[in-house]
């Protein structure tokens, strides 16, 4: 596990501290670095103090920790340097020359991209499995490394390159990797969600489809009709799913309920809002949200939107069936502004995870997310916790799929396709889902060992009224995506019901449906 864990901690600390500007994006991933001299590290040694030592500059140390890891390739005398900023006594490095690490510098297109972490790890004999996502956290995190794990037994000659970039929903990661892919350096498959999601990165151009991976696996008769149906676009599938979240769920810390005196999830707003009372009353905090990553307020709002609605009304505001003038959506934003009132002032400091986490260390009551949070209560060992679908939504399941797709410059395509062979598979789906807070994508996957939310989620897709997320890909045009979460960004801080109706129902003109 450790293996692939550091580095999204790297890469967001790379981020935050910008520790070397990008480069161009068409650089080509090079691994010709040779070994000028060998260091062995002793105590106190940093990779920044190597590096300013053996080049006259403390940001130098890409290449010495890409020189390392190619040389314990071929050599296991030479350390492999997994965090940049954890190095151990007695390691032994390999030092490029400075014209080497020079070029080396120029062709990184810094550690935040798919390419340029792929330029910092050696190849297998059957080179690498360049893997983008945004799956940073708890549960994300080690439901993937289920996968890389079963990747790895499968093919041990393949180097697996975890390219993740933090950022809940992707909000960081997809805008990055479009501008990587646009500029012609690609991941060997990366997290996409089903639906129009797939628009964004051009299907046909950027992307190539998986038909083929759909066909060699027999994957039409494994998922169900109302998953294919979200995945096909354009005729043709540009992702292989993995599973099933649900995204309209309320979460509740029974302990916390306990205490106030609250002796039933709340099924109704008036019921929820009774229950946010009672908790203010006992000094808790009733609601935690998150907002730093993008999406928090958005996803929020898609949940009440479904309970303030019938599934079928819901589903027509994406289609024009349902007008976006209905008082129905200004019903919804009146329960959203009141639901705000009882969330923590910092929402916008906080990301979905640290919301999530105030949950589990019984710092506030409520959080309505995604059934990712299942996966980071399972990570954090945390079972006191109840749900119930956000209120009003009973019988209506906001779905959304995360599944893998294939960049037309995918410089392994022949690896992507195993990755995408296995991410099919009933036996990578079993062990991924059940860390990651959903359900198979598959239809014939084992829930018996699972926890009670994810069979419960699984019966619930059997019976509820199944409608697509906004927030997670499914449901609109990235264009028309955008716009909705340019409209609750500002509605967060406006709390105008009548003009951010008005913005939602001209995105939907905007998007080709007069309202
Ligand atoms: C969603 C994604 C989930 C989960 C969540 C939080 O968009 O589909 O798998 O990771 O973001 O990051």
């Amino acid at each position: 596990m450790a293996k692939f864990k550091w580095i999204y901690a790297f890469v967001a600390l790379a981020m935050l501290l910008a520790l070397l500007p990008i480069g161009s994006v068409n650089a080509a991933p090079t691994n010709a670095l040779a070994c000028a001299k060998t260091y062995t590290v002793s105590a106190g040694d940093t990779l920044s103090a190597i590096s300013d030592k053996e080049y006259g500059d403390i940001k130098a140390y890409w290449p010495i920790m890409a020189g390392t890891n190619l040389m314990n390739k071929e050599d296991a005398s030479f350390a492999r340097v997994e965090n940049p900023d954890s190095i151990e006594v007695g390691w032994k490095l390999c030092i490029p020359s400075a014209d080497d690490a020079k070029a080396f510098l120029a062709q990184f297109p810094g550690p935040n991209t798919p390419a340029g972490v792929s330029m910092l790890f050696g190849k297998g004999a059957k080179g690498q499995l360049i893997v983008a996502s945004w799956w940073t956290n708890g549960g994300e995190f080690a439901g993937l490394n289920e996968m890389f794990k079963m990747f790895k037994q499968q093919n041990p000659d393949v180097e697996i390159v975890n390219a993740a970039i933090a950022g809940g929903a992707g909000t960081n990661f997809k805008g990055q990797l479009l501008s990587q892919l646009l500029g012609g350096v690609a991941p060997d498959t990366f997290q996409l969600h089903a639906g129009w999601e797939a628009d964004t990165y051009d299907p046909g151009t950027l992307i190539v489809n998986v038909d083929d991976v759909y066909k060699r696996n027999n994957l039409e008769a494994v998922f169900p009709p109302t998953l294919l149906k979200m995945l096909k676009f354009k005729d043709h599938y540009w992702g292989v799913p993995v599973n099933i979240h649900r995204s309209n769920v309320l979460w509740y810390n029974k302990a916390l309920f306990e205490k106030a005196g609250i002796t039933a999830a709340p099924a109704t707003w008036d019921e929820f809002f009774a229950a946010a009372d009672k908790l203010k009353a006992a000094g808790i905090q009733p609601v935690a949200l998150g907002g730093k990553d993008g999406f928090e307020l958005q996803h929020t709002f898609e949940g009440i939107l479904a309970g303030s609605m019938t599934a079928d009304e819901y589903a027509g505001l994406w289609t024009g069936a349902t007008s976006w003038k209905s008082p129905k959506v200004a019903q919804a934003l009146e329960t959203f502004k009141k639901y705000l009132t009882y969330a923590n002032a910092d929402h916008d400091a906080l990301t979905w995870a640290a919301a999530t986490q105030l949950l589990i260390d019984g710092k506030a009551a409520m959080n309505i997310m995604g059934d990712w949070a299942n996966g980071q209560f399972v990570a954090a060992n945390f079972t006191n916790y109840g749900w119930e679908p956000v209120p009003g939504s009973k019988g209506t399941y906001v779905a959304l799929s995360d599944s893998f797709a294939l960049p037309a410059k995918a410089p392994n395509p022949d690896n992507a396709n195993l990755w995408l062979d296995l991410a099919g598979s009933r036996p990578a789906q079993e062990a991924f889902n059940k860390l990651k807070g959903s359900i198979c994508a598959r239809t014939d996957c084992d829930y018996s060992t699972y926890n009670a939310y994810l069979q419960s989620a699984a019966k619930d897709w059997q019976v509820d009224s199944i409608v697509p997320s906004v927030t997670h890909g499914a449901a609109a045009k990235p264009s028309w995506a955008k716009a909705y979460t340019d409209a609750i960004t500002l509605f967060g801080t406006s709390g105008d019901v009548a003009a951010t109706q008005a913005a939602l129902a001209q995105a939907a003109a905007d998007a080709g449906y007069p309202q």
